[in-house]
């Protein structure tokens, strides 16, 4: 990777616990937004932006041009913001290629219309293990890292790394890896691969769920998480990682949003089509997740 160390302002959505990134290099250069986060009311079932609005202020306020609007996967505890921000600000939208895999499962699970397409052709840009694209001057990496899902992609820029769900911080642990295509063996796998990268890294959480009092964090080092990272620091086996895992996935409820939001982020953030009256509907499969 090229040695410019990037600009990395975090977005902090309470709602959801989630980080959206804007990852640049400095006044008036060529930008990346990370996971942008679409706000969602499942009482009223109304959509609002008032988290994106922050990512477009921080955009506007800098002069960044936005070339790329990406995800590290289609994420189950909140909706995409995808779509709106590239109206308002520009950009393709990216995610992993095995986002088809993805889809393919939640096809089926939700029924979704005949047409609905499995080739992540709603995306613009489906992204390969090791491909490496440029956000003006700086140079990214894409990091295939399954295991939370069979499709996530972590994003290597410079010296930074925004990790997905893959670690958390480090007295946190690691992402769940119960949702349809999770795996924990495979998420040991994607965070030796993270961990073996210099340990000066600079990692960028996708969330934050805080023990205690602790204020929310979201930037870490490899270094770090190789020493303390209660889940997978140096020394942990993959066996024991996975009993770890299993156990603890085995007592989580499924997230507050998970059936909107995933319908929504396979269609990389779009709503499904409206039905004859003009409306949108998203669907609750019974017993069937
Ligand atoms: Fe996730």
């Amino acid at each position: 990777m090229n040695e410019i160390r990037p600009q990395v302002h975090p977005i902090f959505d309470p709602a959801t616990w989630t980080f959206t990134y804007v990852v640049h290099d400095g006044p008036g250069s060529d930008c990346a937004i990370i996971d942008p986060v679409l706000d969602y009311d499942p009482k009223s079932g109304r959509t609002s932006t008032r988290s994106a609005d922050k990512v477009v202020a921080y955009v506007r306020e800098h002069r960044l041009n936005v070339q790329w609007i990406l995800e590290t996967h289609a994420h189950a505890d909140h909706l995409s913001a995808a779509p709106w921000l590239r109206q308002q600000l520009g950009g393709r939208i990216a995610i992993g290629s095995h986002i088809t895999t993805v889809q393919k499962v939640f096809k089926g699970v939700f029924n979704l219309e005949p047409e609905f397409r499995l080739d992540g052709s709603q995306f613009d840009r489906l992204f390969e293990d090791g491909e490496v694209f440029e956000i003006g001057r700086l140079q990214a990496r894409v990091m295939y890292v399954p295991g939370h899902t069979p499709a996530c992609v972590a994003y290597q820029v410079g010296d930074a790394v925004f990790v997905g769900d893959t670690l958390f911080m480090p007295d946190v642990g690691t992402a769940r890896c119960d949702f349809p295509g999770g795996d924990a063996k495979a998420l040991y796998a994607s965070t030796r691969k993270i961990l073996a990268l210099p340990p000066q890294t600079r990692l960028f959480m996708c969330h934050d769920y805080p023990p205690n009092d602790r204020p929310v964090a979201c930037e870490t080092t490899v270094a770090e998480q190789r020493a303390r990272n209660i889940h997978v620091h140096d020394g942990i086996t993959e066996a024991e990682f996975v009993r770890m895992r299993t156990a603890r996935d085995a007592t989580l409820e499924m997230p507050v949003l998970i059936l909107p939001a995933v319908q929504v982020n396979i269609r990389a953030g779009q709503m499904p089509p409206k039905e004859a009256n003009g409306t949108a509907y998203l669907k609750i499969p019974i017993n069937a997740l």
